[in-house]
């Protein structure tokens, strides 16, 4: 997160809390350390704090330290960071910002994995630069220096692009530097970046022009030449050629088409959330993109040629309401968004599925679904909860559409280097639209020409940027770190989707009408499931102090029961198995005995009686499962086994409503235990490392 103000007067004590709260909203995305740094009280000083744990030590760690709040800057820029540890365990040294020497010449927060950090440090090393921390991150702030010690007079993004062009892997970085007071460059490949623009006046444009010219004589020559200089000294950098030499782009000065500097306050973040408060209007950096902020201008420059994608970004207005990313009565994150469902499954169909007309609308997708239907297979691609989601549809698209279906995991799907086509469809189905294993998947498959879909929650983010055509789910902000709201209307979007596609297929219209009806009654359903929450929670007192746990389930379920277990180890860490019922027998079956914890989704569809030999089969060893089962189902005396009901519906959206007890468990259990529920140990919400 970053902070800019120019003709804006602040003291210290507004940038420093417009800093921690940006940090505080950004939190969820990583939050075993904090840090920032910003201008001291003498010139070319930066005051830095940095802290173990979360934001709200960040800030105790400030007002202990007392600096002067009542320092006014009209024009600064502060930087800050909050930590999911990649490289380095977390500690006050590890945490960002980073620095390039003892007096902070450069400072630098950033996002994402340089891969080559080991290269670049002992180059750096060699040439005198003392390492001070074990992150990859540090490199990046020791190369600016170093760049700018050869070359003086360089300006901040030349220097920028000089670095940049050293650094392989993911960022999404902030620069300061003590040589440019009140700049801050902000540069982009495979992490997000997001700007916020608020001022006094009317905006005057609405767009910035990105350009990127090739002529490199229009640069000095000694500027032209540095980061050859840097790479023929050392040969573990790649030797010289045309392609790796600076380029100078230009682009349009930022609200002062009239050439008067006006009052202006920039917010750079990884996550819209974080800008929402103080203003609505953004711009979304592309990857390439070299963002420079100086006296109250925004220009933007690239670091290659634009390959087809648009040489102007616009500024939007964010739609977010402070609210939605605010707790409200609840406790949690997670449980105001697991209470969200009713609501963020009708944003999901909203003027999308018209029940009374029988009509599915995708518009995101319109110009595509003719080519959909003709391809040779839909491949479904993800990680995590969103993996379970594709897991949970899949039966649907293969009834439906009788195109062959995969789901993969999108690391998995990597590491085979599995083969993809020209006339394959790939599905990216991401709540953040971010994720590094999918984002690279993404590009994969676009190198091998295949049409690819985006199934994203987060607007302007990278995977639903990269995609040629998809629908957001529309679930709002999903802030707790395990995903809940983004699951449901994830799945529901994708029934929406397998819905389009069989549009044409007069065989199935009846079987279509059903599953419209059934996707018109999900909300008051789930109103009513959402009811028996202080139930579940007694249930859950049962589990006290186990330490494993079963979920079974069979067909469609067995994803319910995939993303029930991923729910209940990632808050609650107690383990959690999911097992397909058929597979019980085949050896899980040692296990189970009167004492092991065991839940079985026993929802009525066609393959019921198949899945109740699992439960037979536990009931004769010992066991006494609780049972997720459809209301009144006379299957399931309530003198013999502990029920959770849900409503009946059709087969292929029963998943919806099964995994919300499941989602409701995994909170209680991990309130039992005393677990950070909105920020489980080890875990982030958006992992943008491989
Ligand atoms: C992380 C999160 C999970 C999430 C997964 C995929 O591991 O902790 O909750 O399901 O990433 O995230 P995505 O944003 O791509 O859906």
């Amino acid at each position: 997160f970053g902070y800019i103000n120019y003709l804006v007067e602040k003291d210290r004590k507004y940038i420093l809390d417009t800093l921690v709260n940006g940090l505080a909203r950004l939190e969820y995305r990583g939050y075993d350390s904090a840090g920032l740094a910003v201008d001291g009280d003498k010139k070319k000083q930066v005051f830095a704090y940095k802290e173990v744990g979360k934001v709200a030590k960040l800030r105790a760690l400030i007002d202990q330290e007392q600096p002067d709040m009542t320092k006014v800057f009209d024009n600064h820029c502060g930087i800050a960071h909050t930590r999911w540890a990649t490289h380095g365990p977390p500690s006050r040294k590890n945490c960002h910002p980073h620095r390039s020497d003892p007096n902070w010449e450069f400072a630098v927060v950033h996002n994402g994995i340089i891969t080559n950090y080991k290269e670049l440090k002992e180059l750096l090393s060699g040439k005198g630069f003392k390492f001070e921390t074990e992150t990859d991150t540090e490199a990046i702030a020791k190369l600016a220096k170093y760049i700018y010690d050869e070359h003086p007079t360089i300006d901040f993004t030349t220097l920028t692009k000089a670095v940049i062009k050293e650094l392989q892997g993911a960022f999404g970085l902030l620069l300061k530097s003590v040589h440019f007071p009140g700049e801050v460059v902000a540069a982009r490949k495979g992490s997000p970046l997001v700007v916020g623009v608020r001022t006094e006046k009317k905006m005057k444009v609405d767009f910035v022009d990105v350009e990127y010219a090739e002529n490199e004589a229009a640069l000095p020559a000694e500027q032209a030449s540095h980061n050859v200089a840097l790479r023929s000294n050392n040969n573990l950098l790649a030797p010289p050629d045309k392609s790796n030499l600076l380029h100078r782009s230009q682009s349009r000065a930022f609200l002062s088409d009239d050439g008067v500097p006006q009052p202006t306050e920039f917010f750079l973040s990884s996550d819209p959330s974080a800008i929402v408060e103080h203003t609505k209007k953004v711009l979304y950096l592309e990857d390439d993109d070299i963002a420079h902020i100086h006296e109250g201008q925004l220009n933007i420059h690239r670091l290659s040629k634009m390959d087809g994608t648009s040489n102007v970004r616009a500024i939007q207005t964010i739609e977010i309401e402070l609210q939605e990313i605010m707790k409200g009565r609840f406790d949690h994150f997670m449980q105001k968004e697991i209470f969200e469902q009713p609501e963020s499954i009708v944003n999901a169909m909203r003027g999308r599925l018209n029940v009374e007309e029988k009509t599915v609308t995708l518009g995101g997708l319109r110009q595509y679904i003719s080519t959909i239907r003709r391809c040779r297979r839909l491949i479904f691609i993800a990680c995590g909860t969103s993996y379970h989601s594709c897991m949970a549809v899949r039966g649907c698209f293969e009834e439906l559409t009788d195109i062959p279906i995969s789901v993969e995991l999108a690391s998995d799907f990597l590491d085979r280097q599995a083969p993809v086509f020209r006339d394959d469809t790939c599905v990216f189905v991401s709540q953040s639209g971010e994720t590094a294993d999918s984002l690279m998947a993404l590009r994969y498959c676009l190198e091998r020409g295949a049409l690819t879909v985006g199934i994203v929650n987060v607007v302007g983010s990278s995977i639903s940027l990269m995609t040629h055509c998809g629908v957001h789910i529309n679930a709002g902000p999903e802030i707790g770190v395990a995903s809940t709201k983004a699951y449901t209307s994830q799945f529901v979007c994708m029934v929406m989707f397998a819905l389009s596609l069989s549009e044409d297929r007069a065989s199935k219209t009846q079987r279509r009408l059903e599953i419209m009806e059934g996707l018109g009654k999900v909300s008051e359903q789930f109103k009513e499931i959402l009811k028996m929450d202080q139930d579940v929670k007694k249930l859950c007192e049962r589990f006290k102090d186990q330490k494993s746990m079963l979920l079974l389930g069979r067909g469609a379920q067995h994803a319910t029961a995939l993303e029930g277990a991923l729910k209940i180890k990632e808050i609650s860490y107690l383990h959690c198995e999911a097992v397909m019922s058929g597979e019980l027998k085949h050896g899980v079956l040692a296990l189970v005995d009167g004492q092991l914890p065991i839940v079985m989704i026993l929802t009525r569809d066609d393959i019921f009686t198949k899945s109740l030999n699992a439960y037979q089969q536990v009931i004769s060893r010992g066991g006494r499962p609780i049972v997720i089962c459809n209301t009144g189902d006379k299957e399931f005396p309530g003198e013999k086994t502990d029920k959770i009901e849900v409503p009946h519906t059709v087969d292929i959206l029963q998943g919806l409503y099964n995994v919300i007890p499941l989602q409701l468990m995994s909170y209680w259990l991990a309130i039992n235990a005393g677990a950070d529920v909105d920020n489980p140990r080890n875990l982030a919400k958006s992992v943008t490392v491989e």
